[in-house]
């Protein structure tokens, strides 16, 4: 995910619904992965907690693809730049937890990672239209953050759309990126209303092979992507 690619089709599984105690094989079981999704949460923002920044270090220093991590964290401004010091290739971080998200992302992008940034499924993108031309990734949370294998929230879909015109207006790179739900089934949803990169943890690590599930995940999100340019 060197450079994010805006338009493509990028599918990123996320190592939440993978073995904690085997990461390093999990890994070698999605090669063909554009990213894998790293979930950072420290049961405060999420009701729920994963792994830290040690961990995060290991698996960035073993993978043999390149690390999207989202840090669903509190106080986004004070930890998120050592997830960029790490050599992640982008980090996350949600508005929501973020006192200065213009500040963080312009620290992250001087870190050297891709800044992305992140809202919930009720946070209205309309206030961080101006702001856009700081990120190289959108982040549409498709569940409330927290869990993996949650139902996919069409309700999300014209929030996506009116990013996507935001963007396409005033022609400036951005990915975006959902996450939560993604499945074979929500996947074309989700392309349609303007997403290019889909974050899937149960749809890829439920599979029995998670790379065909993979191939899978980036044939129909491709095929609606070029038939919405058309
Ligand atoms: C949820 C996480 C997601 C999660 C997605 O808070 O941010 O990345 O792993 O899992 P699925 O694809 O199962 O909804
Ligand atoms: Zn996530």
């Amino acid at each position: 995910m060197k450079g994010i690619p805006v338009t493509q089709c990028c599918i990123n599984p996320s190592i939440l619904s993978a073995d904690f105690v085997n990461l390093e094989a999990e890994l070698k079981r999605i090669s063909n992965a554009d990213a894998v999704h790293v979930d950072v949460m420290d049961n405060h923002f999420v009701p729920n907690l994963t792994i830290g920044l040690p961990v995060v270090q290991r698996i960035q220093a073993v993978s043999p693809v390149p690390l999207d991590a989202h840090l669903m964290i509190a106080d986004a401004d004070r930890w998120a730049p050592g997830f960029a010091d790490a050599g992640l290739a982008s980090v996350t971080f949600h508005a929501e937890a973020a006192i200065a998200p213009i500040k963080l992302a312009r620290e992250l992008r001087a870190r050297g990672a891709k800044a992305g940034m992140a809202l919930r499924p009720g946070t209205p993108v309309e206030p961080y239209l101006d702001m856009l031309s700081e990120l190289d990734m959108l982040l549409i949370m498709t569940v409330e953050p927290g869990f993996g294998g949650q139902a996919f929230l069409d309700v999300t879909l014209p929030k996506i759309r009116r990013a996507r015109k935001a963007i396409d207006g005033s022609g400036i790179g951005v990915a975006i990126q959902v996450d939560g739900g993604i499945t074979e089934d929500t996947i074309a949803r989700a392309a349609e209303a303007g997403a290019n990169v889909f974050v899937a943890g149960s749809a890829v690590y439920g599979a029995d092979d998670p790379e065909a599930a993979i191939d899978r995940l980036r044939q129909a999100g491709s095929e609606t992507l070029r038939s919405s340019a058309e």
